[in-house]
């Protein structure tokens, strides 16, 4: 691992602690394999091999503490939260204090490219914050009370991991005591004021959450291997 061009310390932290409730399989999804491997792997290899990524930190359950620690030997481990915002939290106490920008990835996304990280990465140098996202392919409507509303999807996004922001600004975000489910959501609501962004994100960084993820997610690890 290399430091960045900028000179910027960079650090990724994979969030690896949830219990996959809504796969309902018995080991959390995380630690299934998809041809052989660990789903976690996937995307820890991916940062650890990244030219400008400087420290790879995965938070974990309790459970799989042991495991994380003896099977991933170049990163930094620590103990999950009950909320994914309570297990980032514990990866950002863990940084380096020389860490300049933080990636902050779901291990249930075992697809992420380097170009992904790359554009990330080069966005940092102009915004506080920015996160990959994608247009939805369907049709998209609100359902209200009366009915519902069609949206206009070219103007909406899937938001995907790594969310990344310079590390001062994330820590504020979570010292402002407000709740959110992703770090755009939380950084957006403490600071208004922080220039946020997305780039275009890779379909196959898509979250394995129900059981037919797993499938499509092989699909495209077996395209890429043609
Ligand atoms: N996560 C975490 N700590 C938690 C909850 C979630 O580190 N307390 C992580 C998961 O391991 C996953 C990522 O956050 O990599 C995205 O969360 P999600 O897809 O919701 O995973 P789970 O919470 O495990 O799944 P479910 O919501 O179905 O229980
Ligand atoms: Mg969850």
């Amino acid at each position: 691992m290399l430091n960045d061009m900028s000179g910027k310390i960079n650090t990724a932290i994979i969030v690896a602690a949830g219990s996959g409730s809504r796969l309902a399989s018995d080991t959390p999804k995380q630690f299934l394999k998809l041809k052989d491997v660990e789903i976690l792997a996937y995307s820890v290899q991916a940062f650890l091999e990244h030219p400008q990524i400087d420290a790879v930190i995965v938070v974990t359950s309790a459970d799989y503490l042991d495991h994380v620690i003896r099977h991933y030997p170049d990163c930094k481990v620590v103990p999950g939260g009950d909320t994914r915002q309570d297990s980032v939290f514990n990866g950002l106490e863990a940084c380096s204090a020389s860490t300049d920008n933080v990636l902050i990835h779901d291990a249930a996304r075992p697809l992420i490219p380097s170009w992904v990280i790359d554009s990330c990465l080069s966005s940092l140098e102009t915004c506080d914050g920015v996160a990959p996202a994608i247009t939805p392919a369907d049709s998209m409507v609100q359902i209200e009370d009366s009915g519902f509303r069609n949206l206009n999807r070219d103007s909406l996004r899937i938001v995907q991991t790594p969310q990344c922001f310079h590390l001062n600004i994330l820590k504020a975000a979570h010292a402002s005591g407000k709740v959110d489910t992703d770090e755009m959501g939380l950084v957006k609501q403490s600071n208004p004021q922080a220039l946020l962004g997305f780039i275009e994100g890779a379909p196959e960084t898509m979250k394995v959450t129900r059981p037919l993820d797993l499938e499509i997610i092989k699909n495209y690890l077996d395209a890429a291997e043609k």
